[in-house]
């Protein structure tokens, strides 16, 4: 029989040789047997899901779209640009989608978009669910083929998401009704919605939900008879005190089916205090069964434990959990338990279970442990969002109700560094300044508004408006 050096191999190396693959050839891997599937869909494969640049066939993990190339189609088409909408049965009333779908007039780009159209449905049926929850990039600039429907389900099917782009999209306020819920979109740092004149104030709501998601207790989820069999969930009456006196909440999304918990999952949260010194130790377990202990920091400690036949048990201590600074999850090599959300600080590497040191804790903020859609999170009352990027140009409808449903309850943005309010026309000085307020890493060289908003605050220091000389988005002075 032959075999191929993959088939020799550990999963690690082999999951690091399919690291130098393209998507095309991942995908074809994915067909060669059953554990080629699992290795070539490993969500740390995934990271980038750029389907509008693939169905051009530039298949590369790596963004390449050409902004100039891609401004000056639009404009070429803008008479011909058609909406096809396809009823992909998502859960949303499409009866409120804006109503510019025209008649093709252009086979070619017709041709196109169905093309389009018809790569992100494959993608959101046979790819996302298995790799969803390892992407962090989302983009979708310029996509004439992306609907509503196809952005919800990319974004409930993709909650750990970071950098989201929909640059020059008709999407609108539907498409982002998934965010907030379960915690989706609350990693999100980078958002770009230039040139999405079809939103409104509404998605300015959603995105301030995802922002701030804070999953509530919901202990009897954790009691579930079905679930405790297979998939257990302990929080101890000392842990659970604890974790409320520092504003902090568990939570065990039990939306899952008994079948997709792996038989030994384990999951635990208890509130030891054990280690109130400033440190961690970095533990390597390369050995079926052996303990990995990583201890952070001060009370109260979470312990999220993982044990399986084949992987070696992995407890980890954390502390100060109040401090934590940004959603973290945890990995499985099979992907059948933890999930990774954020490789910043943490590193693994797969079937080994080599976790490294976090090097700053008080960045930590969250510990998400995925498994099959089932998620178990801590995270605080006072999280302040980590967005870094926002660009919300030729968005025409937004206004001061959008504005300042971004920063209810005086929610600081310490990560904002790029504002773009750009054709916002409707919004006034007075949103404007309760938002740049909280924004307190904001250089207002990196932000832009209306040029003719009257009191103008930061007509100083900031940039004006971006859309003075673009033909494709919204500015009060051109009209366009
Ligand atoms: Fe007013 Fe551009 S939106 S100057």
């Amino acid at each position: 029989v032959n075999s191929c050096v993959v088939d020799k191999v550990p999963d690690e190396v082999a999951i690091q040789i399919f690291s130098y693959l393209n998507p095309q050839d991942l995908g074809r891997c994915a067909q060669v047997s059953h554990r080629w599937n699992r290795l070539a869909l490993d969500t740390s494969l995934w990271r980038n899901f750029l389907p509008i640049q693939w169905s051009k066939g530039v298949w590369s993990f790596t963004p390449m779209v050409d902004i100039e190339v891609e401004e000056q189609s639009l404009l070429e088409n803008k008479d011909e640009c058609v909406a096809i909408y396809y009823d992909e049965d998502a859960d949303i009333d499409e009866s409120e989608e804006d109503d510019d779908t025209k008649r093709i007039k252009k086979p070619m780009l017709q041709f196109k978009i169905k093309m389009e159209t018809s790569m992100l449905m494959s993608m959101m049926k046979y790819l996302l669910p298995k790799v969803g929850y390892g992407v962090k990039t989302i983009n979708l600039a310029f996509s004439q083929g992306l609907v509503n429907g196809l952005l919800y389900k990319m974004l409930s099917l993709c909650p750990l998401v970071e950098n989201l782009d929909l640059t020059h999209t008709r999407v609108s306020d539907l498409g982002f009704k998934s965010l907030g819920r379960n915690g989706c979109g609350g990693n999100l740092k980078r958002v770009d919605l230039a040139g999405c004149k079809n939103i409104t104030d509404v998605t300015l709501e959603r995105l301030s939900q995802a922002l701030r998601s804070k999953p509530e207790i919901r202990q009897e989820d954790c009691d579930d008879n079905n679930h405790e069999e297979k998939n257990e969930i302990e929080l101890n009456e000392k842990g659970d005190k604890s974790s409320k006196d520092s504003d902090c909440h568990v939570t065990c999304r039990q939306n899952i089916k008994e079948q997709t918990v792996h038989e030994d999952c384990k999951i635990s949260f208890t509130n030891d205090i054990e280690d109130h010194s400033p440190r961690m130790s970095e533990s390597l377990a390369n050995q079926k069964g052996r303990s990995v202990d990583l201890t952070l920091t001060t009370t109260p400690t979470l312990k999220v434990g993982y044990i399986t036949e084949e992987s070696p048990r992995l407890t980890l201590n954390t502390g100060n959990i109040s401090s934590f600074g940004q959603r973290t999850s945890l990995c499985c090599p099979k992907n059948c338990c933890f999930d990774t959300a954020s490789v910043k600080h943490f590193d693994q590497h797969s079937k080994n279970m080599n976790f490294k040191c976090l090097t700053d804790i008080n960045e930590w903020t969250k510990i998400c442990a995925v498994k099959h859609g089932h998620e178990s999170e801590i995270i605080c009352d006072n999280l302040e969002c980590g967005l870094e990027y926002l660009s919300l140009s030729g968005c025409s409808h937004i206004t001061d109700k959008g504005i300042r449903a971004l920063v209810i309850d005086q929610q600081t943005f310490p990560s904002l560094q790029f504002l773009d309010l750009s054709g916002c026309d409707k919004v006034t000085s007075l949103a404007l300044t309760d938002l740049v307020s909280v924004c307190t890493s904001l250089d207002h060289q990196f932000l832009y508004y209306c040029d003719n908003v009257t009191a103008d605050p930061y007509s100083d220091s900031a940039s004006g408006c971006q859309n003075l000389e673009c033909p494709t988005r919204a500015c009060c002075r051109t009209g366009c």
